[in-house]
């Protein structure tokens, strides 16, 4: 009878009926969200990686662009140099997601590659203005829901920080161009440094790459110190490296990490059921993040 139930139960039976959710320990997962609900939401922050985690991994079965790729298959690049950074793509992006080769084998490789590719986009002389174009003719797209997901954060005042190892001014760009750009949003993410002229001559601060967000995290230590009375995070990552995300966090009580794995589904479904609470398998939506917030909010 349904009407004995809670209102926690009858939301997490509506979460466990998503047919691509997954958990490996689905009464932790359950602990975590009453915590985090009795706490409120004014104690809780939304920390997301961008690339296959706010965007689509895949749309009517073709793949979708992650910042990167936006640039490198826009016109403000050379065909020479496409094909130099498809190279680059074609030999790194397999290691990325490699399971047979551990985090310290990767780390080099993974640095080579966004320093390779940032040199080679710092070579083309982008056009800071020729940026928005860019990313309006692009494919790239943001996951279902994705407005429902910007919308009611903002509504209910609760930050959302975005930690990317993509291209801040390129994501900037998407989130303006789909209107949800508002106030409570936060970018950590690798920025373009241009000259007096709006030409791009380098790469600002410290290099973001899929491994180091930690470091990164702990560069930012005001951030995290303005939000210390949101001591609850729901934390959303498509790599194994988003996991680092929230090590700045101050005073942490409560974390839900909800991952989605879209690519080697078989191959890595173990390591990520056993790192993240909640796992989404192919799953093209913010559904089950959107109604984690709605429940908590
Ligand atoms: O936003 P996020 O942290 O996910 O951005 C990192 C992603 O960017 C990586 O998953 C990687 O596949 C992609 N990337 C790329 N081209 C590069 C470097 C990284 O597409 N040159
Ligand atoms: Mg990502």
């Amino acid at each position: 009878d349904s009407s004995e139930l809670t209102p926690f139960e009858i939301f997490f039976q509506k979460i466990e009926k998503f047919s691509k959710l997954h958990m490996k320990d689905r009464d932790r997962v359950q602990e975590i969200l009453q915590s985090m609900q009795k706490a409120g939401s004014k104690t809780l922050q939304v920390i997301s990686d961008f690339d296959m985690t706010l965007t689509r991994f895949e749309y009517n079965g073709k793949r979708c662009p992650t910042c990167h790729n936006i640039l490198e298959r826009s016109d403000v690049i050379s065909s020479d140099c496409k094909k130099k950074l498809q190279g680059l793509l074609d030999k790194y992006y397999p290691i990325e997601i490699d399971t047979t080769l551990s985090v310290e084998e990767k780390l080099p490789l993974m640095v080579e590659w966004w320093t390779k590719a940032h040199e080679l986009l710092v070579n083309q002389k982008i056009k800071k203005d020729g940026l928005a174009k860019a990313v309006r003719d692009s494919d790239a797209k943001l996951r279902d829901g994705y407005k429902d997901f910007f919308d009611h954060l903002h509504e209910h005042s609760i930050p959302l920080l975005i930690f990317s190892a993509g291209i801040g001014d390129i994501l900037e760009e998407v989130i303006r161009q789909t209107e949800v750009f508002h106030p409570n949003v936060k970018v950590i993410s690798n920025y373009m440094d241009f000259d007096e002229s709006g030409v791009l001559k380098a790469f600002k601060g410290e290099l973001i790459h899929i491994y180091n967000k930690r470091e990164g995290a702990l560069l930012n230590t005001g951030h995290f110190q303005e939000l210390r009375t949101q001591t609850n995070v729901l934390l959303l990552g498509d790599s194994l490296g988003d996991l680092n995300m929230a090590d700045g966090v101050q005073d942490m009580e409560n974390i839900l990490k909800i991952g989605f794995l879209n690519d080697k589904v078989e191959e890595r479904k173990q390591s990520y059921l056993d790192s993240y609470d909640i796992v989404l398998i192919k799953d093209e939506s913010l559904d089950v993040p959107n109604a984690v917030i709605r429940f908590l909010t």
